[in-house]
């Protein structure tokens, strides 16, 4: 088998990133809006206020994917334009236009896949502690259990987090990400806890309020690891690598065992309870238990990854990249094999389905006189990693789908609107969209189900 006959070729997008209409409509503030007004922290000053205007323009956006043939659709709903305050009353036109969005989709005969928590965390939550305060399980899961009742007639697939290492990483202890801080390393292990554990209360809680049966999962993310060489020690020494905790205290969160081996395994990595012990927060078998919630798919954003290969010390050691090897715009590698060893290596470990929740790359895509734009660069990278995410397939990986990040040019968080990752230019003085050469080349992808890949 190449691709499953039922695989699901997708785009991926985010509400911040694309919504605008930030303080429309009843919409509260989210820890996005308040980060992106202080001086300095977002390219050029940027913000998501307008952003693609999708608020207003998502008929469009949805004609315009259903000229690419896209058969699903991952967006985020943005907590604080459905719950203002994060909890309690709900705004209704925040809620009608979600509801608007996937009535769109469906009768486009595209299938929504909903995000809860895209990073958007209401600044009202935010102020009580946010990811720090206990009480956000609840928070949380209240919020998860609420849209699971209002879409589960309509919507079957969920994400709970998009990307716990980048939120409680860029947000926390870079600072890079809002809220922009840098707290100490105790209170991030205290955070991730309340992360997994809103997470498991979620799962508990939709499945509860779903009119039917949902199908839930989690998007993490992390750099991927591939072998030197296909010798066994080779692809030993990638498995160890990909599957062993980050040793780097101040960089910690990227890693993939400490996010999913509790809720897969029900147990946090031993190398890491070795090595972060010091900082760790109280964590009880009843969490564990509450984190474990069984759930339905592993869904991963891959965009690179390390060549790895086994040292003379029996450790694995990263292959030093050529010179001038192959990167995007954003200056990220060019690696195709992370999307064969990645989701293998995943598979074997938590034997879930999986479903690729992002992968994509930035480029100075500009419009040429013809008024196209010809970015065969995204071409390129695009047919280079769906080929070896066939081959995974082939080699019976189970792999259900692939979203594309991102459906089209949108707010790239820090870098502002200077990253173009979509199919679909946006010029952002007009809000015109122009689908990309590569959106026709997916157009086909889709169509032939990636055989010709
Ligand atoms: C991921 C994010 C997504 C987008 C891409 C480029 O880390 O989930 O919102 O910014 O990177």
């Amino acid at each position: 088998m190449s691709f499953r006959n039922d695989f699901v070729w997708g785009q991926a997008t985010s509400a911040y990133q694309i919504e605008g209409a930030a303080f429309q409509d009843g919409k509260g503030w989210d820890i996005w809006d308040v980060f992106c007004k202080e001086e300095g922290k977002v390219f050029e000053g940027h913000s998501g206020d307008v952003a693609c205007d999708h608020y207003h323009r998502f008929r469009e956006d949805v004609a315009l994917m259903k000229k690419m043939g896209v058969q699903g659709y991952r967006f985020s709903i943005n907590w604080s334009r459905v719950f203002p305050n994060g909890t309690g009353t709900v705004n209704e036109k925040g809620l009608k236009f979600y509801h608007e969005l996937v009535d769109e989709l469906c009768a486009a005969n595209i299938e929504p896949y909903i995000t809860l928590y895209h990073w958007e965390l209401p600044y009202e939550l935010y102020k009580k502690g946010g990811w720090m305060n206990r009480e956000i399980v609840e928070w949380f899961s209240d919020y998860a259990a609420f849209i699971a009742k209002e879409f589960s007639d309509k919507v079957t697939h969920f994400f709970t987090v998009n990307e716990p290492q980048c939120f409680i990483g860029l947000g926390y202890m870079t600072g890079v990400h809002a809220p922009g801080l840098k707290v100490p390393v105790r209170d991030t292990f205290l955070m991730a806890h309340h992360v997994l554990m809103a997470h498991g209360m979620a799962v508990k809680k939709m499945r509860q309020t779903a009119k039917r049966d949902i199908l839930i999962g989690i998007a993490p993310t992390g750099s991927m690891s591939y072998p030197d060489t296909e010798r066994p020690e080779d692809i030993e020494a990638a498995r160890m690598h990909l599957m062993q905790v980050n040793p780097d205290l101040q960089n910690w969160t990227w890693n993939v065992t400490w996010w999913s081996d509790p809720i897969f395994r029900g147990e946090y990595p031993e190398d890491g309870l070795r090595l972060y012990k010091d900082y760790l927060p109280t964590m009880t078998p009843e969490d564990m238990k509450l984190i474990s919630q069984p759930i339905d798919f592993y869904g991963q954003n891959i965009y690179n990854g390390n060549r790895i290969r086994m040292g003379k010390d029996g450790k694995p050691e990263v292959v030093k990249r050529y010179d001038g090897f192959p990167k995007t715009a954003l200056g990220w590698p060019v690696t195709p094999e992370c999307l064969y060893w990645g989701p293998y290596f995943l598979y074997e470990r938590y034997q879930s389905p999986i479903y690729i929740t992002e992968n994509g790359l930035s480029c100075h895509d500009t419009v040429s006189s013809d008024g196209k734009v010809h970015d065969q660069n995204r071409i390129d990278f695009l047919e280079g990693y769906l080929k070896q995410l066939k081959h995974a397939s082939e080699d019976g990986v189970d792999i259900r789908g692939y979203f594309h990040w991102s459906l089209m040019d949108n707010f790239e968080w820090h870098s502002g609107y200077a990253d173009r990752f979509g199919m679909i230019y946006v010029d952002y003085r007009t809000q015109e969209r122009i689908i990309k050469d590569s959106g026709y080349w997916y157009e086909k992808v889709i169509r032939e189900n990636g055989e010709f890949l």
